[in-house]
């Protein structure tokens, strides 16, 4: 563990608008700096960043934290990981780490990468190295991939005794299913598989694919289930391989299957990297953006390649990256086109890809006129995401052009779209309380008022008391990179007032504490008169009236003394 002080200590050392800097341009707008967010894909930036707060705030997507969180949230690293990559960064040194969230996990799929790679070598291996020679997969030149074999018999359990790694631990990296029903207890998830190792960017092993060795086998292919570190939409398998080829290319080849993927690898095109057998998400369009500002998707040449590229196309557009589609024979995946035509052929089609546009066109089956119009209305609201100006003019003259329509009638069609698909982000309602959590929170100083003042059953929502349970007992307590406590809701809502508002006055500050305290005993007392009155309790009705009376003149005079003696109570 990182001592709590060393932390606090690299918080306050950290320039969060330098860290933020690295991977993104800010642009300073007040006190603020701002940028397009680089967590969802949006056209006007609504991405903050206050230095002297040392927060980040996306009022679009609502993500929002101090530099640990971002560095996270973005590198995909545990908060210890996050925490000394700032150390390293400020030349201060940390001990080494134990009881990490993540650490384990990486560690036993670690382990297990190494045990199904063992296997392949092994004799009993023998099945799934006969398999890669019938598909024509050259280890050799493939070893950063780290392919392996999960026996049919088993092994992985035992093998991970021997090191001494828990059945629970094996459970959390999702590598065995503990059922209820005996027989199925502690089960390996991979069995007679061919197994890919899935790396995140930072070149670790997060889960597995396992593809089955005789083709009865269902399902044909089979993921890691999702794990604190695995999530299937996030990652994009060989990205880690290609990630340097991709950036000298600057081109990356989008390929459906692990086997066009390594087809293509072994061959020499090693800018290459492919879904996990689901479609293209929102995430790997951004996350394949951070590497390329091009990609050709090559996808399978029958109908359900055809239609995952025209999905995928406005994913990545509008992560603004230029996109090319390679159209295969129907019937072939790159890798039988590669195993049948030889990889010289394959580079021809590639290098023949079409731009996006035309093969949106070519691909949408088109007889009526009602279709065309649904086709052209399609285009721009894809085009309509692109904020390269010179682009984005570019493809508006093909849509005029090549469907004769006025470049004026097109516009207006836009700004139509503009209006309804404006990014519909998650609207928060902040409740009062909620809004003096955040005054709170952003003024520390003078929490030592607020102690006496307010007791943590004067807040409602279970959040806000643990969270006023937890400042009582350390004023400096720090919410923007811990989510065990309250909802990642709450969080973001607490960031999102404390980004906007500005610290306030103490006096100012006093006033609203007092408001708030007097409203919440007003609303108890309140109600306790009209329980009173329903009982015909007049005697009760004339005592809380007489609270309620004298509260307000208590409140009063509290207001009076503290906003005219300013005294540090
Ligand atoms: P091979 O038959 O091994 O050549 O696979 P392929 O890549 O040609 O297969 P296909 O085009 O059917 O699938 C493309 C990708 O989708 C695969 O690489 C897998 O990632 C995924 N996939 C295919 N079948 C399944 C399945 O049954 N389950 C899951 N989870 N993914 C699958
Ligand atoms: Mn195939």
């Amino acid at each position: 563990m990182i001592e709590k002080e060393k932390i606090e200590e690299i918080k306050r050392q950290t320039d969060i608008v330098a860290v933020i800097s690295q991977y993104i341009k800010l642009r300073k707008v007040g006190k603020n700096y701002r940028a397009l967010c680089p967590f969802h894909t949006e056209k006007d930036p609504s991405f903050y960043v206050n230095p002297d707060k040392g927060i980040f705030y996306c009022f679009g997507c609502k993500k929002g934290g101090n530099a640990i969180t971002f560095l996270m949230e973005y590198e995909k690293l545990d908060f210890p990981a996050a925490v000394r990559r700032l150390a390293k960064n400020l030349g201060i040194e940390i001990d080494t780490t134990k009881g990490l969230k993540y650490k384990e996990i990486y560690e036993v799929n670690e382990l297990a990468c190494q045990f199904y790679s063992l296997c392949l070598t092994k004799e009993i291996g023998k099945k799934g190295q006969h398999y890669l020679n019938e598909r024509k997969i050259d280890m050799t030149k493939l070893k950063d991939f780290r392919l392996g074999y999960a026996p049919g018999s088993g092994g992985l359990v035992t093998f991970m005794r021997q090191k001494g790694v828990s059945i629970e631990k094996l459970n959390k990296a999702g590598l065995i299913s503990t059922s209820t029903s005996y027989r199925q207890m502690n089960r390996e998830i991979f069995r007679d598989r061919l197994i890919f190792p899935i790396y995140n960017v930072s070149g670790r092993v997060i889960g597995f694919g396992g593809r089955g060795i005789d083709d009865y086998i269902k399902p044909k292919y089979l993921n890691s289930p999702e794990t604190p570190l695995f999530k299937k939409g996030e990652v994009l398998y060989g990205l880690y391989q290609s990630k340097d080829n991709i950036r000298t290319k600057g081109e990356a080849i989008l390929v459906e299957g692990y086997f066009d993927l390594l087809s293509l690898f072994q061959k020499g095109i090693n800018n290459v990297c492919a879904p996990l057998g689901t479609s293209l998400t929102e995430k790997q369009a951004v996350l394949i953006s951070r590497f390329s500002n091009k990609v050709n998707i090559l996808f399978d040449g029958d109908l359900s390649g055809i239609k995952a590229a025209l999905r995928a196309i406005g994913l990545l557009i509008n992560a603004q990256v230029d996109v090319f589609v390679t159209s295969l024979p129907t019937g072939s995946d790159p890798d039988t086109f590669i195993n049948q035509n030889g990889v010289d052929k394959l580079r021809e089609v590639i290098d023949g890809a079409q731009d996006f546009f035309h093969f949106y066109k070519k691909a949408v089956k088109i007889d009526t006129v009602e279709q065309e119009v649904v086709l052209i209305k399609d285009l721009i609201q894809i085009i309509s995401s692109i904020r390269d100006g010179i682009r984005y003019d570019r493809y508006l003259k093909y849509i005029s052009r090549v469907f004769d329509i006025p470049i004026d009638t097109i516009m207006k069609e836009m700004a139509s779209k503009k209006k309804t698909s404006v990014k519909s982000v998650r609207d928060f309602k902040i409740t009062q309380e909620e809004k003096v959590m955040a005054m709170i929170l952003n003024a520390r100083e003078y929490f030592s008022l607020v102690k006496d003042f307010l007791k943590p059953e004067d807040f409602n929502e279970d959040g806000l008391k643990r969270l006023y349970n937890l400042l009582l007992r350390d004023k400096n307590f720090d919410i923007y990179d811990l989510s065990e406590v309250i909802s990642e809701t709450l969080r973001e809502k607490l960031l999102s007032i404390i980004m906007k508002e500005e610290a306030v006055p103490k006096q100012a500050f006093l006033e609203a504490l007092i408001r708030y305290k007097s409203g919440i005993e007003e609303k108890r007392i309140r109600s306790k008169i009209s329980e009173a009155q329903v009982k015909g309790d007049e005697q009760a009705r004339t005592k809380y009236f007489k609270q309620l009376n004298a509260l307000k003149q208590k409140m009063l005079k509290i207001d009076l003394d503290k906003v005219t003696t300013d005294s540090d109570l």
